[in-house]
């Protein structure tokens, strides 16, 4: 059910859960305020209770209220980034944000989102948590019919259009000395490396290690289709089936080929990339190849990420 700002903001208000649009993905989003509204995110999304959830404010003022310790460069971080797709996870006063969202740590990631009526949303509501808009192990929902595909059309959305970004925030953590990255993101690790005078590392975890990841959500399947995916570099001119490939490219004669845009865009094939993973469910496809063949840095290096994690069964 499509909703106007106002009845948005309203139901929120009133504890409800709403899907609202940001510039990297849908989220579904409850009041920092309203605990059971937060745990009926968990129940609707099927998302683990230890994969705590982003809050999202409208200025950096909203964040230095809620952190127990803010490091200096912070501020040139969220002066330069946002609005955006940069998620910054900082110590917090633990009496801010509730125990649920963050799942029990002592920490909570925030953001601003770079979206006009989300951001016009957040000043009538305050803070609000929220996951992305998917039944959890989904591809991310980036339009609103995503939403309802996932929920069906009678769950309350407030539809922004297409999201511009089309891949999740990049995460940064601070561990009281540097930061690093936790999630790849929108925004790509180089582009950290001037505002702070070095290349943050880069932690991602996996399900197979035996070390706990910094950012929980690096432990679960995620971004799946139905389809199972097979990342290649070469495609023998016989071969039959579908490829998800790039149109300045050729591809073997008798393939069906669902197309991620043009090598030199990047932000292009980021935007398309969980909209083509849906359509590949909603054609039915069981198997797809997937071409890799592709430059190995800045927004290159999200896109791999999440094509490898869709290919995981
Ligand atoms: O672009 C985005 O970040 C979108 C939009 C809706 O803002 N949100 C999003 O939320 O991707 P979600 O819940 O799907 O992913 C949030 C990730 C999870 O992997 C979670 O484990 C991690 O952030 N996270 C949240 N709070 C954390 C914390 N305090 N410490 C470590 N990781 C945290
Ligand atoms: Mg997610």
């Amino acid at each position: 059910m499509r909703l106007s700002l106002e009845t948005a903001a309203a139901q929120i208000i009133n504890g409800q859960v709403v899907a609202v649009p940001t510039e990297t993905v849908y989220g579904l989003a409850a009041s920092l305020k309203d605990v059971s509204a937060i745990r009926e995110i968990f129940r609707i999304k099927g998302r683990p209770q230890d994969n705590p959830l982003i809050v999202h404010v409208a200025s950096a003022d909203d964040v230095e209220r809620m952190a127990e310790e803010v490091p200096d460069d912070f501020r040139l971080l969220a002066s330069t980034f946002w609005p955006g797709p940069l998620t910054m996870i900082l110590p917090v006063d633990v009496n801010a944000v509730p125990e649920v969202a963050r799942a029990g740590l002592a920490t909570a990631g925030f953001r601003v989102p770079d979206h006009e009526t989300t951001c016009a949303l957040l000043k009538m509501t305050g803070p609000l948590v929220m996951p992305s808009a998917n039944l959890s192990g989904r591809p991310s929902a980036t339009s609103a019919q995503h939403v309802e595909s996932d929920f069906g059309m009678e769950f309350p959305v407030l539809d922004g259009g297409q999201c511009h970004q089309g891949v999740e925030s990049t995460i940064l953590y601070w561990d009281r000395e540097s930061w690093s990255v936790v999630r790849l993101g929108a925004i790509p690790v180089e582009a950290f490396a001037e505002v702070l005078g070095y290349l943050p590392e880069v932690h991602l975890g996996s399900r197979e290690g035996n070390v706990k990841p910094l950012c929980p959500g690096q432990m679960y399947r995620h971004y799946a289709p139905q389809a199972q995916l097979k990342l290649t570099k070469s495609f023998s001119p016989d071969m039959k089936g579908v490829i998800v490939g790039y149109e300045d490219r050729q591809y073997p004669a008798h393939c069906k080929i669902y197309l991620l845009g043009r090598i030199d865009d990047p932000k292009g094939v980021a935007g398309r990339l969980y909209a083509l993973l849906r359509q590949l469910d909603d054609d039915k496809v069981l198997e797809a190849s997937v071409d890799v063949d592709v430059p190995h840095d800045g927004l290159w290096c999200t896109i791999l990420e999440r094509l490898r994690k869709a290919s995981q069964s």
